[in-house]
């Protein structure tokens, strides 16, 4: 009985260690999320693998190229993503929209909207 009560506070005081590590710690940004929208550019550096599953995030928060090639979680309507950054989206200067492609997109919503919003994104570790 003492020993299934220690073990229990044991494996609570690990399970709370658990929860503390494993807070996001990346800033979550929203804004709209566009379909392969126009007026992006590749980043500095090629990531690989190639993938399909890609987005383009605002060029301003990024000028050079920071955080290319890290995995992204896009979330709309309680629908979860998880994208490659691999392009800068020049046309989202002062705003936090991104440009999903039409694969990543489709994920999320019908390719016809073209547009969506509230979308929610952040960096997560791949
Ligand atoms: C963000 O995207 C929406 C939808 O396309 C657009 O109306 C808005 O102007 C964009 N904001 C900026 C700053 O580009």
């Amino acid at each position: 009985m003492i020993f299934s009560k220690i073990l229990w506070s044991a494996l609570a005081a690990v399970a709370s260690f658990t929860t503390v590590a494993s807070l996001p710690s990346s800033p979550v940004y929203v804004g709209h999320a566009l379909a392969a929208a126009l007026g992006t550019t590749p980043c500095p550096v090629a990531c690989t693998p190639l993938t399909d599953y890609r987005v383009a995030l605002p060029y301003n928060m990024f000028p050079n190229g920071e955080h290319c090639c890290e995995m992204v979680q896009v979330t709309y309507h309680g629908i979860s993503t998880d994208v490659r950054f691999t392009d800068l989206f020049m046309g989202a200067v002062n705003s936090q929209n991104i440009s999903l492609s039409y694969e990543a997109f489709e994920l999320l919503a019908p390719l016809e909207g073209g547009a969506i919003f509230p979308v929610y994104w952040q960096f997560v570790s791949s």
